[in-house]
């Protein structure tokens, strides 16, 4: 009898127990966890350290950068203005970019600009490649107080890629002649002397003709003096080598 009673009690918590375990084991089963692979949500922000990056960055050759494939290319670049502007003449959250580059900043017809457009577009009265890379760059940091709300396109091929696309779109503005290839831009202010460390001796005449003949002279024998040393160090080591 007591027997039977122990069994009914052991019975009754060991069913408890697999009833608690199942519970918890099927939760975890149905409500399966799944780890973040990185914790948090990403947010499309540029990253600040592209500001030391921006002052290398060399202006592009709009001559050359032009091109059907960047026309192509910017037209996938376009979704991300889409949900504010039609590429049409027509107005929607932002003016309509048909047309934008090459006129003037903040005078789209029927377009309510922020004041900082309109005074941008007093200051700076078309909207050339330049300009529109600057802006497209950091909307708010270039015009401060601009109504668009745009973080910007961090990288330069994008810009390249919408710009090209929007001159592709009824621009006025003349495409510039290409660069000559290998020509040294203006921006590479380093390039001369870079050129000329390169050359070595180079510099010496432009210090006074008598002193080209020293340096020369001079280098001869520090040449000479190592290769004595040299050879001793190889012999030593040569020596070494078979006893170790
Ligand atoms: C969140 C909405 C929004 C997005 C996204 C956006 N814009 Fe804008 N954009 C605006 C608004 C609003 C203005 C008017 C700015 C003002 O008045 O200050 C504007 C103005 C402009 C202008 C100046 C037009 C003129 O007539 O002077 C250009 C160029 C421009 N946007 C290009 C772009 C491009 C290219 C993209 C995508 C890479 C883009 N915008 C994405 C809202 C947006």
């Amino acid at each position: 009898m007591s027997d039977l009673t122990f069994n009914k009690i052991f019975g009754g918590v060991l069913l408890t127990g697999l009833v608690i375990f199942g519970l918890k084991e099927g939760s975890d089963i149905v409500f399966a966890k799944h780890e973040l692979e990185k914790p948090g949500y990403e947010i499309a922000v540029a990253e600040e350290a592209g500001e030391g990056g921006a002052a290398a960055e060399v202006a592009p050759d709009w001559g050359s950068v032009l091109t059907p494939a960047n026309v192509a290319a910017g037209q996938a670049v376009s979704a991300k203005c889409a949900s504010c502007h039609n590429f049409t003449p027509e107005n929607h959250t932002g003016p309509g970019l048909f047309g934008v580059v090459g006129r003037k900043p903040g005078t789209h017809p029927g377009f309510a600009y922020s004041a900082a457009m309109v005074d941008f577009g007093n200051k700076n009265p078309v909207w050339d490649y330049d300009h529109l890379d600057t802006f497209l760059k950091a909307p708010g940091k270039d015009v401060s107080g601009t109504k668009m709300t745009f973080v910007g396109l961090k990288k330069q091929e994008d810009r390249i890629a919408i710009i090209a696309y929007l001159h592709s779109l009824g621009s006025s503005l003349p495409i510039p002649a290409p660069k000559p290839a290998g020509a040294p831009t203006p921006a590479a202010g380093e390039a001369p002397a870079a050129g000329a460390a390169a050359a070595g001796a180079a510099p010496a005449p432009a210090a006074g003709a008598p002193a080209a003949g020293a340096p020369a002279a001079a280098s001869a024998p520090t040449t000479a003096t190592p290769a004595p040393a040299a050879a001793k160090g190889g012999s030593a080591d040569a020596s070494k080598r078979p006893g170790g």
